[in-house]
């Protein structure tokens, strides 16, 4: 299976949302595995959508410990942070509220954990699976990073919530 992505066409945002959500079903169709399928998906993520600088997945895990954190998991950009606690930063406070968090301006952020200084405004999006309520379904968070300010909206919450409801309803979770 091949993809092409000079086709997306954002100045019609939501159009091309559409067709992106289309291609992320398509792209993910056909396997079950979690890490194959947030691999794939965020590398078309990140070669079809605008001012991009990462496009990656935080996983519940837990410390030497015992308590829950995020870590890393498939992701198109530069090296990022490994592990972040509940409740820390923007991925961290989307995965305790398991709310989207739109950022316009990383910099005015309490808590921003800047792993690339290009990011200048973010979007988190919680992958929350449908049949279970509450925190048991929570498998982790999406997060997309941009260079430029203000670079997310409501047209991008939306399609970016569409995109993470098909990541996880294609994927089997640990
Ligand atoms: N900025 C994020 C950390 C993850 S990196 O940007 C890849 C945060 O504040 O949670």
């Amino acid at each position: 299976m091949s993809f092409t992505t000079a086709h997306y066409d954002f100045t019609d945002k939501a159009r091309g949302y559409a067709e992106l959500a289309r291609d992320v079903a398509a792209l993910l169709a056909d396997e079950r595995d979690w890490i194959a399928n947030t691999a794939n998906a965020t590398a078309l993520l990140y070669a079809a959508l605008p001012d991009l600088n990462w496009v990656g997945v935080y996983v519940p895990t837990t410390d030497r410990a015992g308590t829950r954190e995020l870590i890393v998991g498939p992701f198109q950009g530069k090296p990022a942070c490994v592990r972040i606690a509940m409740g820390r930063g923007v991925c961290g406070t989307a995965a305790v509220r398991r709310e989207t968090i739109v950022v316009p301006d990383v910099n005015a952020f309490d808590g921003h954990i800047a792993c690339d200084t290009a990011s200048q405004s973010e979007i988190v999006v919680p992958l929350l699976r449908a049949d279970r309520p509450g925190d048991a379904g929570f498998v982790g968070v999406l997060d997309v990073d941009s260079p430029r300010l203000a670079r997310f909206g409501e047209i991008d919450r939306a399609g970016l919530e569409r995109i993470a409801a098909i990541i996880v309803a294609a994927s089997d979770w640990p």
